[in-house]
């Protein structure tokens, strides 16, 4: 395993993101495996980041992805078995990759044995598992709350004549984590894949662990556009980051503890305020709640440099800061900023001080490509159509190869289109592809402690180009990035170590060309 003395690994390391369904299939279903990961590990060793997480691989109906599971210790027959997953672990750590699983505990499955004992009647064992109440005094549901896939947070049930929450698919019963027995229940699910050898998880919508019990309705959102979703067209003052929810975090945390310093990540959107939340009062929370702003921000220097000071600001002493550049809910970079400023992109996430979690296939410069109506998959495309809403796009199969038939991802169908990006095969040995400039960035992070531990300074920010420091042991090192499609001038002068233009002469470096980003020692 890589070590950096007594810093956690996680601190000077890089996550790479997979996502089961659209990585590797090793049985011609069509779909992603576990094996397929297993076969596919050589090329995320040589990338030389230092963890995967994998998204849900539990038994689940797929109406979510795989978000909505049916059994928290089990493996979905469609990714393989729990040896392929012994097998999978014992593979990636001899290739010095960590694990991380993805951990889902705001919601299960509509098809888990505790829901249907929780539906069965009034008096089940389980009924107070999940979130249920009366119809409102007109029959309507409870309150306001929209979900995050469109339409009521509520789901009616005729049989026990009350609405069950779904913050999600209504196919997603929200668990009720103030009943102490789902919280034991739940953290023995994480015991489980501790004593298999997972070094840690990615916690899944954690804010919305414990939504408000007085069920009070949401204020309406005066600045809703409809790209964001249905959702957002009301606050969530009441459904989200509830007080309550944060002792459960502090909970899985010294789990973590108990099994020697597993590394947990928390999802949970919000406000930078919120964010800093889910670090903990002692730093006895996540250690890393993930940051999402290069997914959601403006692609403005100005803007990116004034969130980093601000971001850098909040983080609570001994805190560590994280970036996130893609995943699988988001429109891909190399959409959302074009394919040349992908590459700075890549620079910016794998220069900043903080963990970075990368996204699969952006190594390759994926874009989110269209995905016939027949074929979606997502609940929120299925229950808004017509609209583009909907997260198909971005979970596109990996382009692995050319010549082989479904490019290498399957010999079935594939459950989504084929992508119709540059192959792994095709950049492996170009040294002006994006896999190239992705390795080449890694290589140096990975030789330069400045770029991973090293402390952060502005340099500059204007409407073109972010230039910010890095430093370790007197060692100093200038990122500096052209957002435009014109030249301009270098921000400090110095002897360039990267550039993401390809072929550049490295002694000649003395402008910015369109677009570009260099690393320079000065
Ligand atoms: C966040 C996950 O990233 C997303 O894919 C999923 O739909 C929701 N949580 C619900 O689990």
């Amino acid at each position: 395993m890589r070590d950096t003395g007594s810093t956690p690994w996680w601190q000077g390391g890089i996550i790479y993101q997979i996502y089961p369904r659209s990585f590797q299939d090793s049985t011609g279903s069509g779909m992603g495996d576990l094996n397929g990961i297993r076969r596919r590990l050589p090329h995320v060793a040589r990338l030389g980041v230092d963890a995967i997480w994998i998204s849900p691989i539990y038994p689940s109906p797929m109406k979510d992805g795989g978000y909505d599971i049916t059994d928290y210790t089990g493996i979905e027959p469609l990714f393989g078995t729990i040896d392929d997953f012994t097998a999978l672990v014992e593979d990636a750590h001899a290739a010095g990759l960590k694990v991380l699983l993805d951990f889902v505990p705001a919601h299960s499955s509509d098809q888990h044995p505790w829901f249907l004992d929780s539906r069965s009647a009034r008096d089940a064992e389980r009924r107070d598992w999940y979130i249920w109440r009366d119809a409102a005094s007109d029959g309507g549901p409870p309150n306001n709350w929209i979900s995050e896939f469109g339409g009521p947070a509520w789901t009616w049930d005729d049989a026990t004549g009350q609405y069950y929450l779904n913050i999600y698919a209504r196919e997603q019963p929200a668990l009720n984590w103030r009943n102490p027995a789902v919280a034991e229940a739940m953290l023995d699910a994480m015991r489980v894949w501790y004593e298999r050898g997972v070094d840690g998880f990615r916690v899944d919508a954690v804010e919305h662990l414990t939504p408000d019990d007085r069920l009070r309705d949401n204020p309406a959102n005066p600045d809703w556009t409809f790209e964001q979703g249905p959702a957002r067209s009301l606050f969530r003052t009441f459904s989200s980051h509830q007080h309550d929810g944060f002792p459960m975090v502090t909970r899985m945390r010294a789990l973590a503890e108990e099994h020697g310093g597993r590394l947990l990540v928390g999802e949970a959107y919000g406000t930078l305020d919120e964010v800093m939340l889910y670090y903990g009062t002692d730093l006895d929370g996540f250690q890393l709640p993930f940051n999402f702003e290069l997914i959601s921000a403006p692609w403005n220097p100005r803007h990116i440099a004034d969130f980093i000071d601000r971001y850098e600001r909040m983080i609570p002493e001994g805190g560590w800061p994280n970036w996130v550049l893609g995943n699988h809910d988001r429109s891909r970079i190399a959409s959302r900023v074009g394919a040349e400023q992908a590459r700075g992109a890549q620079m910016l996430l794998l220069t900043l001080r903080g963990t970075p979690t990368m996204w699969q296939g952006d190594e390759l410069g994926m874009t989110d490509e269209p995905v016939p109506d027949h074929m979606l998959q997502d609940p929120w495309a299925i229950n808004n159509p017509g609209t583009g809403l909907g997260r198909d796009p971005v979970r596109i199969p990996i382009p692995w190869e050319d010549a082989a038939p479904g490019r290498g991802f399957t010999t079935g169908e594939p459950f989504l289109p084929l992508s119709s990006a540059l192959s792994a095969a095709a950049q492996e040995d170009d040294p002006a592809s994006m896999l190239s400039l992705v390795r080449a960035l890694i290589a140096l992070r990975r030789a330069e402690p400045a770029l991973s531990l090293g402390t952060y300074e502005r340099v500059r920010s204007d409407d073109g180009v972010l230039a910010f420091a890095r430093e370790a042991d007197r060692k100093r090192l200038v990122v500096a990035l052209n957002f435009t499609p014109e030249e301009r001038p270098l921000p400090v002068m110095g002897a360039a170590l990267l550039s993401t233009i390809p072929q550049r002469d490295l002694g000649a470096v003395e402008t910015l060309l369109p677009n570009e980003g260099v690393i320079l020692a000065a």
